[in-house]
């Protein structure tokens, strides 16, 4: 196989340009202007940040990910069945939201192919890097005579959704990917809106296959957000190094901690970061200044935990249906499959 061969079944759209960069400025200052302060966890994900949220995914602690394959090892065969039904041979889609690595797709993946023949993958992430890997170690992992397109859009989920809206019309059966927890960075309300828009982009009986993780004891969770070796704090405060390149900031990293709260009441584990003294930082990029008690905390994200009924009812909201739920053997971890109904 030829390299243009390969690079013809492969098409980026990149929607991250210098809109995003004034977003960011925008999204930081109204962020650390408001109390409590808070900073959104979408640009958590630069080069270094979408390469520690894959190593967080090995982590021991981190079990989501190693509950989620396994739940794709053992059903891909079966959760295809179910979403593709007698559906005509004709292309399929696969869309997935947050593709990130795009790992556990390839279980998706080698499942559809066994059943079809001509694929068109449409993953949807906001690190053009991590796209850009994916991609195309995918289509080098599935050459001529597959019949794999790959459409990637290097953006955030509503920008992907409005252009997807315009533009996804000829085709046949579409299932939708919106794995690893992703859903749980919602809080129930943007979740019933996020999958109200990607609803509107599907037909009925198409599918969407939802992983959310699990409530459970206060333990694991918090665990598996405050790792021992300190990936996860990493991860977080590396959102404070981004700040300092691009809106020439000077936040002194060091004084700032990591905390991972599991709220029962929400259900949801909370991520902060947390100044360990009073201090100003000063944000020259954005002309400003900005102060921070001792102890002040700045919330970066949310995991929702989720239970069935939960996630029946979120379907019911969206216009879809819960047409089964596959668990791991600790029952750790779900993915639903959700049908347009
Ligand atoms: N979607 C992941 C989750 O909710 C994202 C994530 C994992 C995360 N670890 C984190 C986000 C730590 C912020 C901080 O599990």
């Amino acid at each position: 196989m030829s390299d243009t061969e390969a690079e013809s079944s492969l098409r980026i759209y990149n929607f991250i340009h210098a809109d995003l960069k004034d977003a960011f400025a925008e999204d930081v200052r109204r962020g650390l202007a408001s109390a409590p302060k808070q900073l959104p966890p979408k640009y958590f994900y630069d080069e270094l940040g979408s390469q520690l949220f894959e190593a967080i995914c090995l982590l021991p602690e981190y079990y989501l990910t190693r509950a989620e394959t396994e739940i794709f090892s053992r059903y891909a065969d079966e959760m295809v069945g179910e979403a593709m039904g007698e559906a005509s041979t004709k292309e399929v889609t696969l869309l997935e939201m947050g593709s990130g690595s795009a790992q556990k797709t390839r279980l998706v993946l080698d499942a559809l192919i066994k059943r079809r023949n001509a694929l068109h993958y449409i993953p949807v992430d906001i690190s053009l890097a991590a796209l850009k890997k994916s991609a195309r170690l995918l289509l080098a992992a599935y050459p001529p005579p597959t019949l794999l397109r790959v459409t990637a859009y290097a953006s955030d989920y509503n920008t992907a959704l409005a252009h997807l809206h315009k533009n996804h019309n000829e085709r046949g059966r579409t299932l939708a990917l919106f794995l690893g927890s992703n859903i749980g960075n919602f809080n129930p309300i943007e979740a019933e809106s996020f999958l109200q828009s990607l609803r509107a982009i599907l037909r009925e009986r198409d599918c969407l296959l939802v992983g959310a993780d699990l409530k459970k004891e206060r333990k694991a969770l918090e665990a598996a957000y405050d790792d021992s070796i300190g990936l996860t704090s990493a991860f977080n405060l590396n959102l404070l190094n981004r700040i300092n390149r691009e809106l020439d900031a000077d936040f002194n990293v060091r004084l700032f901690r990591h905390v991972a709260l599991y709220n029962e009441a929400e259900g949801c584990v909370e991520i902060y970061l947390e100044s360990e003294r009073a201090q100003r930082v000063a944000l020259r990029g954005l002309n400003t200044e900005v102060d921070f008690a001792a102890g002040e905390r700045t919330h970066t994200e949310n995991s929702y935990k989720y239970d069935t009924s939960e996630l029946a009812t979120l379907a019911a909201r969206t216009g879809f249906e819960v047409k089964r739920t596959w668990f791991d053997d600790k029952q750790q971890f779900s993915s639903s499959l959700f049908v347009a109904v």
